[in-house]
């Protein structure tokens, strides 16, 4: 008999749950979630039961939505999963891996240490940094958004692909390489919370169109100073996709005003510019799942 799979979107993730329930070609259920009037989270899968195997797709940032999941997880083996895949877009904490000065927690494991009871896999996309699944005691997988990203600016006369830093270097290059086009890194020096300091690609950006790709946008401070960096050197356009967009204060309205040609982010996290969607590697990642391939 056919295993049959179901999706479950959780409220942080609706859209991108629904194209890959589509995708997959199975059963679409959204989680019916509220607040209670003190802000607690309900919600509530609307089945009798679900013995087949489920994929849960929800963000675990901003906080509360990282207990909607722990809900959801629960809910769905109350209802008899028989097996609980979660699929987190945007992982929250995955920013704070280890303990930078003593005295701090090791936020990221914690998150999977409580994750990982109620779950037989997971899967992310572009975590800040993928040793942070070993904390994990179930198969996982982190996928990885550079070939969709290449592929959105495939035909759109890009000549040069950049990365803020050193830590998104390796994503310029693949894009790059699937584009067809140089590749180099900028060199990020982080002044506080909000700026940060970049100096100049060693390969000349003059009447060059520059696509600068990094995992995230956050205050968009890096952004910011990196396309001051490159029109000051001379670059006749500048675009840029991250995997996500987190934006936080506003961010977007700051670059409104900016010279910036095209803002794009991938669908991890829902928002105005969120339109390269990782919805189709997702589900070729739970097709490998389901053909025992991880
Ligand atoms: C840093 O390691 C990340 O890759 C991003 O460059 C950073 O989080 C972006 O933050 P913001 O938008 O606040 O400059």
């Amino acid at each position: 008999m056919a295993v049959l799979m179901i999706v479950v979107g959780g409220s942080a993730s609706r859209d991108l749950a629904k194209d890959l329930a589509g995708l997959l070609d199975c059963k679409y259920i959204q989680a019916a979630t509220t607040r209670f009037p003190d802000g607690e989270c309900y919600t509530r899968i609307d089945e009798e039961q679900m013995d087949d195997d489920v994929i849960i797709v929800q963000n675990t940032y901003p906080d509360g939505n990282l207990v909607e999941m722990f809900l959801l997880q629960d809910a769905v083996h109350r209802l008899g999963a028989r097996s609980v895949t979660l699929v987190i877009p945007y992982f929250g904490y995955a920013r704070q891996d280890r303990v930078f000065k003593a005295g701090e927690p090791e936020s990221a494991k914690v998150m999977c240490k409580h994750l990982d009871p109620d779950c037989d896999r997971v899967i992310t996309v572009d975590i800040h940094k993928e040793v942070v699944l070993d904390n994990f005691t179930h198969p996982h997988r982190d996928l990885k958004a550079a070939p969709v990203i290449a592929a959105y600016f495939k035909d759109k006369g890009i000549d040069l692909v950049l990365s803020p830093d050193i830590g998104a270097a390796g994503r310029a290059k693949t894009v790059g390489e699937a584009m067809g086009v140089p590749y180099d890194r900028l060199q990020k020096t982080r002044l506080s919370g909000t700026d940060v300091r970049i100096a100049p690609a060693a390969m000349d950006c003059r009447g060059k169109h520059v696509l600068i790709v990094d995992d995230m946008i956050s205050t968009g401070g890096t952004i910011i100073a990196a396309t001051q960096a490159l029109k000051e050197a001379g670059a006749a356009g500048v675009s840029v996709a991250c995997t996500h967009g987190v934006f936080v204060n506003n961010a977007l309205e700051r670059f409104a005003g900016s010279s910036l040609d095209a803002l794009l982010s991938c669908n991890t996290l829902e928002n105005a510019v969120s339109h390269i969607s990782v919805a189709g590697i997702i589900a070729d990642a739970v097709r490998d799942a389901q053909a025992g391939k991880w």
